[in-house]
């Protein structure tokens, strides 16, 4: 893919616009976000735009309107200034007097960051870039400034304001973060043959849209699925296995059931490159205990795969090669809970040991890495998206990717 870096230009005395994601999961307690990798990584990008003698405006979003989660990003210039070594401003605006005037006085190597951009009600509206450089935003902020960098990949699937709009009247440059998730992305989707996947977590119907999608392209071939987690349930369900009064009645409260005729019909497409549960862990007063699936229904809800699923699931990963491609979509089980974080750590472990080429995504992907000792060093790639990577790999188009391409 064409599209221009920060190896393209020289910003020493401009202002750039950067659009970064700061969304982050917060504390319901205390109400303080939490500190991540998204924050650490964008920093980066950040200081990189600093050191080089920018005037640095930095947008970003936290949580949506109306939710607990929606927040002035206060905080955020905090955790900023730590990661990027250097002070970062906020000011709890976004384009009136007080955010344009402190605009024009920023020194060369300053960072500004402004108030949350989804405070604007046209931000998430979804629109072309020539009708966002219309609203309020690209107007009053593109006018002060000489470049736009687009640097959140994980919100390039929202054809927002602060994505799309500046396109219209500034030069598009990919930021690092950009640049990193789109490289490893295509080095998987365009330059793979072959990709073996594990899917687990409780989004089953973001797995199923991410292989469906995949088996209609025909491109890359799936060689093997391993399924855990809510999805490798509702294949067990699919076979007509009953796993339980409280894993049925979680999986009814989230109307999961519905699925059951799209993962017969994976089932179907894929037959033996198709990896079931052999055993599930399920939760017996709060001890872990594990139950063969022919021995199922299962006393207590499913909380993990069992031990036997874990040895078959590690030998194929740790057999790929260093020609294949595993993709990784969520955790094997509940990894919070120590007594069924095995699934996850075995798995993880497995794949930070294998010689294939391991990418791992998801929104909290970041964290279950940590909780089971590992880092995200030890993979090939951790995407720092959750919904945008879940688009990417369905094959849709990313507003925020076509804007690069202009
Ligand atoms: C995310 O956390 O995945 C991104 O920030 C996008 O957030 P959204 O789903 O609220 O648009």
């Amino acid at each position: 893919m064409n599209f221009k870096t920060l190896d393209d230009v020289n910003v020493s005395g401009k202002t750039v616009i950067v659009r970064v994601d700061l969304n982050s999961p917060v504390d319901p307690k205390t109400g303080k976000i939490q500190d991540n990798e998204r924050i650490k990584a964008h920093a980066e990008t950040l200081r990189e735009l600093s050191d080089k003698g920018a005037k640095v405006v930095v947008l970003a979003h936290q949580g949506r309107k109306g939710g607990s989660d929606f927040l002035p990003l206060k905080q955020h210039a905090e955790l900023l200034s730590k990661h990027v070594g250097k002070p970062v401003k906020y000011v709890p605006d976004v384009v009136g007097e007080e955010a344009q005037k402190a605009i024009k006085n920023l020194q060369n190597g300053e960072i500004l960051l402004l108030e949350n951009v989804r405070t604007l009600d046209e931000e998430t509206v979804e629109a072309s870039p020539e009708e966002h450089a219309k609203g309020i935003l690209v107007s009053k902020l593109a006018p002060l400034a000489d470049y736009f960098i687009l640097d959140a990949f994980s919100v390039a699937h929202r054809s927002h304001a602060s994505i799309v709009g500046f396109a219209a009247k500034l030069p598009v440059i990919a930021g690092r973060v950009m640049e990193r998730e789109l490289k490893a992305l295509s080095e998987l989707l365009e330059k793979r043959d072959k990709i073996m996947l594990f899917m687990g977590g409780n989004k089953p119907e973001d797995c199923i849209k991410v292989v469906e999608a995949i088996l209609n392209r025909g491109k890359p071939e799936i060689k093997l699925l391993l399924s855990a987690g809510i999805l490798g349930q509702l294949f067990l369900m699919a076979d007509g296995f009953d796993l339980g009064a409280p894993s049925i009645e979680y999986i009814k409260k989230k109307k999961f059931d519905a699925l059951i005729d799209r993962v017969k019909k994976l089932e179907e497409v894929l037959g033996d490159r198709l990896m079931k549960p052999a055993d599930v862990a399920c939760d017996m007063d709060g001890k872990r205990l594990e139950v063969t699936v022919k021995y199922l229904p299962a006393p207590g809800p499913i909380m993990d795969i069992g031990g036997e699923t874990v040895a078959i699931y590690t030998r194929l990963i740790r057999s790929a090669s260093k020609d294949d491609a595993i993709i990784v979509k969520g955790p094997a089980g509940a990894y919070e809970y120590e007594q069924f974080r095995k699934g996850t750590a075995e798995i993880y472990r497995a794949l930070a040991e294998s010689k294939a080429f391991t990418l791992i995504g998801g929104g909290d992907s970041s964290t279950a890495i940590r909780l089971v000792g590992l880092r995200p060093e030890d993979f090939s790639y951790v995407s720092l998206a959750g919904g945008a990577l879940i688009h990417y790999l369905s094959g849709k188009k990313m507003p925020g990717v076509e804007i690069l391409k202009r």
